[in-house]
């Protein structure tokens, strides 16, 4: 049956950082507001809103603290219903971020669940051990243990996956499943087009009196974590009950660590029944020249290209419709990254998304955003102990503080370059992110430059919604060195995506004269394509 997010390119806003539009530094619901008509024009259909729930922002937003109303700093929920309202006059979607698997230690649930052992909430969260000793090593992703003393002091502990302060819920407890449907049914009763679905593959756990195998404790154990089989039934259940309720529903997964099979199990009606899953593992990266003498965490490290060509074939040809993307908010950006200059980071997206699925284009991504340099990131656990691990190997701290910013997460999620004034038209006070973006660039700098990022993503944006792009076969051409050449075809109609990021030219037989986009030098004559370094072409 043919579905509205069939032909759904999406536009990701950290809401955060986007535009601020009552100058106290943080983006909010009336800046998106402003700046639909740019989407507009840029020819997204679909945005996905990083979470704007009331939040104590430990983790931007992931610790929601109420799943019925709009974090002040961002708006209200009359802001909420302009904007949904507004987006849908352009004909644009809404997805929500929607998370499950924790909420914030603020949370009513967890504050009545630490006033009593008795409390009704109790059974919400995980709580285990005995006599102020832990069930188990494991370890969080955010560092230490996932288990933190129940502030009640019974000798217990609760269960966090992510930062003390985001307390895991109870997923096999049904009146948890059934607050989150009911949350779930609360956006979509307004309107909101899909959910975009945090950490789900972790909502199941294994038996947690058992130590994960391992010399160091706590030791991160992700088997007793993720993709557990119970995930398939519990979202199973989830996403059944919404289409049967909301059949246009969209329901994209985040599985950071699905491989081809398990998102396939994640797509299937039979198993957690999404429309989409966002991988973490499309870019396979080349770790042989990190240097051992200190944590590989924040090592800037290339893309394994051959590598990488071979996962991208195969999720291409085993997955019905993957998800494209580059950047996200927990990556560094892909112009800094990858990239080693514009031209490949231009290459990289039509790489990218004109490939067989739907893309997801992050916020200034268009615009060839890069990093941000953020001059302190006090107190993180994670960076202080790089810094020290680095500059005991013999670094400066400035060098291992680049190296930090060249990897870290929150330095993807800079202020929007909208102009030039001083604060890039995002704000006229200080960004609440303290970060310096080097560029030069901005939306309105490229609006009117053939050649700027923005009119070539425009493009890109128009020709992936061509029948031949939105629906045609992929079949990967074998070319050999740095090169990554493919073609789609659709009945009598093909074209074909040529890259080199190669050193030296390449040459490459076709049939194909009509020029669809082009980056950097190539001759096309006699059915000869010649491709320089750093060049790519769309031919049809
Ligand atoms: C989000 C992260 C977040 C984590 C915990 C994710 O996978 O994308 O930004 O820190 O879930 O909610």
């Amino acid at each position: 049956m043919k579905k509205w997010y069939d032909n759904a390119v999406i536009y990701q806003i950290y809401p955060k950082s986007f535009q601020d539009s009552n100058q106290d530094g943080v983006g909010d619901l009336q800046g998106i507001i402003k700046r639909l008509p740019y989407l507009k024009k840029l020819g997204v259909n679909t945005l996905w809103l990083n979470p704007i729930y009331v939040s104590p922002q430990v983790d931007n937003g992931y610790d929601v603290a109420n799943y019925y109303a709009i974090d002040p700093q961002m708006g209200s929920m009359a802001d909420f219903e302009a904007l949904l309202k507004e987006a849908h006059k352009f004909d644009m979607h809404l997805l929500m971020d929607f998370v499950l698997n924790h909420t914030s230690d603020q949370h009513p649930w967890f504050q009545d669940a630490i006033k009593s052992k008795d409390s009704i909430y109790r059974d919400y969260y995980i709580f285990a051990g005995e006599n102020g000793k832990r069930p188990n090593n494991w370890a969080s992703f955010f560092g230490g243990s996932v288990w933190e003393k129940d502030p009640l002091n019974t000798g217990e502990y609760y269960f966090h996956l992510f930062d003390k302060h985001m307390p895991d819920l109870n997923w096999k407890n049904p009146e948890v499943r059934h607050a989150m449907l009911d949350i779930a049914r609360f956006w979509l009763d307004k309107g909101v087009d899909g959910l975009r679905i945090d950490a789900f593959i972790h909502v199941a756990k294994a038996d947690l009196y058992q130590n994960f195998p391992g010399n160091i404790d706590p030791v991160v154990a992700e088997p007793f974590y993720a993709n557990r089989p119970q995930v398939l039934e519990w979202m199973n259940e989830f996403s059944h009950t919404l289409k049967a309720e909301y059949p246009d529903v969209y329901l994209l997964g985040e599985a950071s660590s699905a491989d081809v099979t398990l998102a396939n199990d994640y797509l299937d009606p039979n198993g957690a029944a999404l429309d989409s899953v966002i991988t973490f593992r499309y870019f396979t990266e080349d770790l042989s020249k990190l240097n051992p003498n200190f944590s590989d965490q924040y090592q800037p490290r290339d893309l394994d290209f051959e590598a990488f060509k071979q996962n991208q074939v195969v999720w291409q040809q085993t997955v019905d419709k993957p998800n494209l993307y580059l950047n996200n908010h927990d990556l560094p950006r892909i112009a800094t990254r990858f990239a080693k200059n514009d031209n490949q980071a231009k290459m990289y997206a039509l790489l990218m998304h004109l490939q067989k699925g739907t893309s997801v284009i992050y916020y200034g991504e268009e615009l060839g955003l890069r990093n941000i340099n953020i001059p302190e990131y006090e107190g993180d656990e994670s960076v202080d102990r790089f810094v020290k691990e680095a500059t005991e190997a013999g670094l400066t701290k400035d060098e291992a503080m680049d190296m930090v910013n060249q990897m870290h997460r929150l330095a993807s999620r800079g202020p929007m370059l909208w102009d030039d004034s001083p604060y890039g038209g995002f704000s006229n006070v200080e960004p609440w992110i303290k970060g310096i973006n080097e560029q030069n660039v901005s939306a309105q700098d490229q609006e009117d430059d053939p050649n700027s990022f923005l009119n070539f993503y425009r493009k890109l944006i128009s020709l992936k919604q061509t029948e031949l792009f939105a629906k045609g076969a992929y079949r990967m051409l074998n070319i050999p060195g740095k090169t990554y050449v493919y073609e789609r075809h659709l009945d009598d109609q093909s074209a074909i995506v040529a890259l080199n990021f190669d050193h030296h030219s390449i040459e490459i037989d076709t049939d194909k004269t009509d020029v669809l986009m082009v980056v950097g030098d190539y001759e096309l004559h006699d059915g000869k394509l010649l491709l320089e370094p750093d060049s790519g072409i769309v031919l049809k």
